[in-house]
């Protein structure tokens, strides 16, 4: 059921795709997040996107739990993924092709997607930006969502 990756950048990250939603629930904190182009229609709609923590802790695994509907079956593609901070020149991306580990079509309806990531202990704290991009095997978006969390070292309490 996993989609293991080679990261394009330095970090380690890895996604994961769990069709149909995990029955297992990580304690989580819903991100607020906006579509790339409000006027879009896109097949894939976003109904929540969570992570495992809030800020984003440097050097400590973390996961984004996005659930979504989609009109169509997926028959192939890629989610691409660009995380930017808004304070200083830092830019992660990473893509996956969807199908390459995972057997395709993928059902129209309902499903949930964890992607698993760190962020290096060297990574600039501070507000960061995730655009997550899904398109299909034509290079046609299927959803684009703009994502706001923090990136902070661990407070002790
Ligand atoms: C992801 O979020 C959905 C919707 O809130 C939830 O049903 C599912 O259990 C979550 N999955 C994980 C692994 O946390
Ligand atoms: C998000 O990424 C996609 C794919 O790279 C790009 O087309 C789009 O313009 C980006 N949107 C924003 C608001 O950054």
């Amino acid at each position: 059921m996993n989609i293991h990756s080679a990261s394009a950048f330095t970090f380690l990250c890895f996604l994961t795709i769990i069709f149909p939603l995990s029955s297992s629930n990580v304690q989580s904190q819903d991100l607020t997040f906006k579509y790339c182009d409000k006027n879009a229609k896109y097949s894939m709609k976003v109904s929540a996107v969570k992570a495992s923590s809030n800020p984003v802790v440097r050097g400590v695994p973390f996961t984004i739990n996005t659930t979504f509907h989609s009109d169509e079956a997926i028959t192939g593609g890629k989610a691409q993924y660009r995380l930017k901070s808004d304070e200083v020149d830092a830019v992660y991306t990473y893509a996956s092709n969807v199908c390459e580990e995972k057997q395709c079509p993928v059902s129209a309806g309902k499903h949930g997607l964890i992607l698993d990531m760190r962020f290096p202990a060297v990574a600039p704290k501070g507000t960061y930006h995730m655009n997550m991009t899904f398109v299909d095997q034509n290079g046609k978006k299927l959803t684009c969502i703009i994502s706001p969390f923090k990136v902070d070292d661990a407070t002790t309490k």
